[in-house]
């Protein structure tokens, strides 16, 4: 920190973006660098809307996802089906749902609020991190890339080299479908807040990401 009054507050970091816009990477990247501790709140909304679809539900019925919102505790946030497109999918519709949205609320700004001793700080990644759980963070980033990037991005993670052109066509619609569902939704919909330092990745590979975001943060610390 510049000024000595600073020194040795922690910091916290509000990273947001559409699916696929490369939030992740640049998150995990911006933890290690900079010592802090990593939520990534995406995992909350895709372990509600596996939790539906295990038990038969609606991801868009207000019981099944409040149910399913309730005992998110007993997910394995490790299983890698968690990650799949069409997890995202169903998560994108238990996120459009407040009282889902209001259950999360709490654990998400107490991660920001309290990292471990041996942390300098907390950066979160989703869609409303800084317009609304972490609305006073100092560092605010909202990344993005046109979708048709996005989407050969994600189809690369799922498939490999191996995919059909079917398959890659498949995820373009249902990224599209989420950031409709995403940024029109009433609750906490995606947008960038005023003062987020904004960053295209369109023609961007991660290093020149990163670069970028590293820059910005040492800027504000
Ligand atoms: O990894 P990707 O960017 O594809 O998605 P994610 O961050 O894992 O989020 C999955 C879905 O959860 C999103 O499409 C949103 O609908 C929802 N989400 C949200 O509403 N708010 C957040 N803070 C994080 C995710």
């Amino acid at each position: 920190m510049k000024q000595d009054d600073q020194r040795g507050k922690k910091i916290v970091i509000a990273l947001d973006g559409p699916a696929a816009s490369g939030k992740g990477t640049l998150a995990r990247r911006l933890a290690s660098h900079f010592n802090l501790a990593l939520l990534d709140t995406g995992i909350l909304y895709r372990a509600v809307g596996w939790n539906v679809l295990q038990d038969g539900g609606d991801p868009e019925n207000e019981v099944d996802a409040l149910k399913a919102a309730e005992k998110i505790s007993d997910t394995d946030f490790s299983n890698p089906e968690l990650r799949t497109e069409s997890i995202g999918v169903a998560a994108s519709k238990v996120a459009q749902i407040a009282a889902v949205r209001s259950t999360l609320l709490n654990f998400q700004r107490h991660f920001a609020n309290n990292p471990p001793p041996d942390k300098d700080g907390a950066i979160l990644d989703g869609r409303d991190i800084a317009t609304v759980i972490c609305p006073e963070a100092p560092i605010k980033i909202f990344i993005t890339a046109d979708v048709e990037t996005r989407a050969k991005r994600r189809f690369l993670e799922e498939y490999g080299e191996n995919g059909t052109p079917e398959q890659l066509a498949e995820i373009l619609k249902d990224l599209k479908d989420r950031d409709q569902r995403d940024i029109n939704r009433s609750a906490s919909p995606l947008k960038k807040a005023e003062n987020a330092y904004l960053i295209d990745t369109t023609d961007s590979d991660i290093e020149a990401v990163f670069e970028a975001a590293r820059e910005f943060v040492s800027s504000k610390m």
